[in-house]
């Protein structure tokens, strides 16, 4: 992505200032999470052992651990839904570690939750709000991790500039839907396909919004 993103940030800090929401600016939102084939995150009870899949495609791209911690290091900040950051505290309990370093994590909830690191910050109220009017000023690439609900509430509110979508070499029939219960159509469009290795194929669609959709 081009251009100076202190510029960005200042038009949009000028922007929200006069509070339009609706602020151009060149931070971006990305919802990203691994889904089955079939288009679940998480089985029903929110477990996630099916995402270790074992499979081998030759003609796949290898995932290359430096290429991923330089691309890790190009997000800004992260945020997820309570029922995922329970699923993190989950994993963190059983020693598998915290996946999000030590990147700004904001949790929508409206509930009390542990905080167990200073990098977590809880939040509840308006999300458009929440995203155009303090994350987008201050932080120039923004991830939604999941779960399902937040990630419909973001393409339901036109937050999403993007959507990163894992499909792994797995079908597990029923459960909690990458996109829970979104009451509409939403017009993407396909930037990038790439294949790996172990199966997995990541799609990354940009969402094209209202005023894009006479193209
Ligand atoms: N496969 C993957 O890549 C992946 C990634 C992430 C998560 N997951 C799995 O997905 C499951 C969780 O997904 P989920 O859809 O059940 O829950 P979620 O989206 O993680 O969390 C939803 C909860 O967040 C809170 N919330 C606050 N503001 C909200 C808003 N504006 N919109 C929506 N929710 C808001 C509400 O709870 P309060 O009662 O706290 O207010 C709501 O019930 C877990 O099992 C997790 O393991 C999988």
């Amino acid at each position: 992505m081009g251009g100076d993103p202190d510029t960005g940030r200042l038009a949009l800090t000028v922007n929200t200032q006069q509070d339009d929401l609706m602020a151009i600016t060149d931070s971006r939102v990305t919802i990203h999470m691994a889904a089955s084939l079939d288009g679940f995150i998480a089985r029903k009870d929110g477990s996630v052992d099916w995402l270790e899949t074992s499979d081998e495609f030759a003609g796949g791209e290898t995932m290359d651990p430096e290429f991923i911690a330089a691309f890790l290091k190009t997000i800004d900040c992260y945020v997820m839904g309570s029922r995922t950051y329970e699923t993190a505290l989950g994993f963190e309990a059983k020693g598998f570690g915290w996946s999000y370093g030590d990147k700004p994590t904001f949790v929508l909830t409206s509930r009390k939750l542990p905080r167990i690191r200073e990098t977590v910050e809880f939040h509840s109220g308006d999300l458009a709000q929440f995203v155009n009017g303090r994350l987008r000023p201050k932080f120039r690439s923004i991830w939604f991790v999941g779960g399902g609900a937040v990630a419909a509430e973001c393409l339901r509110l036109e937050l999403a500039d993007e959507v990163r979508y894992s499909i792994l070499p797995v079908l597990i029939g029923d459960g909690i839907q990458f996109f829970e219960k979104l009451d509409r159509d939403v017009a993407l469009h396909l930037a990038e396909v790439k294949a790996y290795k172990n199966g997995m194929v990541e799609l990354r669609y940009e969402v094209r919004k209202h005023r894009d959709e006479s193209r």
